[in-house]
């Protein structure tokens, strides 16, 4: 029993040992030095690499890097391979950092401030209360269930959508296609933590954008495809959408030539709204691998037909 470590950091030794220490006696092989493929039974990769995963007969657990998995082509993978993607608490706080963060800003005005001070103004804006404040969290899954609670603990007018039906204490839910109008009609801020897949891809367009009240914010922090970028600027300069927070684009980097680099309504972060650190995910996958080789089930493994 093998594991098979492939990952794009400069340096994979320190994730290698950092698992190796946590289940002594671990055989941790570093792509491409794969040894003996018949060994390896788990593959920790983002994307595996071209070719990989037919090389491996023994197989028996794909653990991806990330929280989302839209980058595999799901179809071409080994019917009945376990694939699990990656779920931690620190992955969680991280995100409710940046989703607090930057639904902090646009309710305390900072980006006007931020602009007021550019043209030395001191005036003071009409101040909102986080009770008049409606927020809605698209995608209520680990990330965005989480969110919108403390989104919610804040005080805000929380609500938020779902494929399906997902009760939270203190945020009004709502699901599906048809109740999309209801969730969007008043809201200030949507912020978007929905997984990418058939379904959701290019979901916030000119039809979905036009759903909003005028004026209202986006914050997008899941994928970049699930938006359709020129219907986004256009929304932006309608008057239609207020602003955008957009840590993610269709193409990453986001090429040079980009309109949204220089839109006086678009704030661009690196795709950083969460980052999968050592310290915060190695105990979940080496508990994923303990649970493998003791024949136990295993964890966040994904819904292939769900795409998630
Ligand atoms: C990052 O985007 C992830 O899916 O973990």
């Amino acid at each position: 029993m093998a594991i098979l470590l492939h990952t794009a950091a400069a340096d994979p030794r320190p994730w290698g040992d950092a698992l190796a220490a946590v289940i002594p006696g671990l055989d941790v092989r570093i792509w491409p030095d794969i040894g003996r493929p018949e060994e390896i039974d788990v593959l920790l990769s983002w994307l595996p690499p071209e070719g990989i995963l037919k090389q491996l007969p023994n197989l028996k657990l794909l653990q991806c890097w990330g929280a989302g998995i839209d980058q595999l082509a799901i179809a071409d993978l080994p019917a009945g391979l376990p694939v699990a993607r990656i779920v931690n608490a620190d992955q969680t706080a991280g995100m409710v950092q940046y989703v607090l963060a930057t639904v902090l800003r646009y309710h305390r005005q900072l980006d006007v401030y931020a602009c007021q001070q550019a043209e030395r103004t001191w005036k003071r804006l009409p101040h909102a209360d986080a009770r008049d404040r409606k927020i809605g969290v698209m995608g209520l899954g680990e990330l965005g269930g989480a969110s919108a609670k403390a989104l919610a603990g804040l005080g805000f007018e929380t609500s938020g959508w779902a494929r399906r039906p997902k009760p939270l204490p203190g945020v009004a839910t709502y699901a599906g296609p048809g109740q999309l109008p209801a969730f969007l009609k008043s809201l200030d801020i949507l912020v978007c933590l929905l997984p990418l897949t058939r379904e959701t891809e290019n979901l916030i367009d000119a039809r979905l954008l036009a759903l909003l009240p005028k004026g209202a914010k986006l914050i997008n922090a899941s994928r970049g495809k699930l938006v359709v970028e020129a219907d986004l600027v256009a929304a932006l300069d309608a008057g239609q959408l207020g602003a955008a927070t957009l840590d993610v684009a269709r193409e990453e980097p986001l090429p040079e030539a980009s309109p949204l680099w220089v839109h006086p309504a678009i704030t661009l972060t690196p795709h950083v709204s969460t980052i999968v650190t050592q310290r915060g995910t190695i105990p979940g996958i080496a508990e994923n691998i303990r649970r493998l080789h003791a024949g136990e089930p295993l964890l966040h493994l994904i819904d292939r037909k769900a795409g998630y």
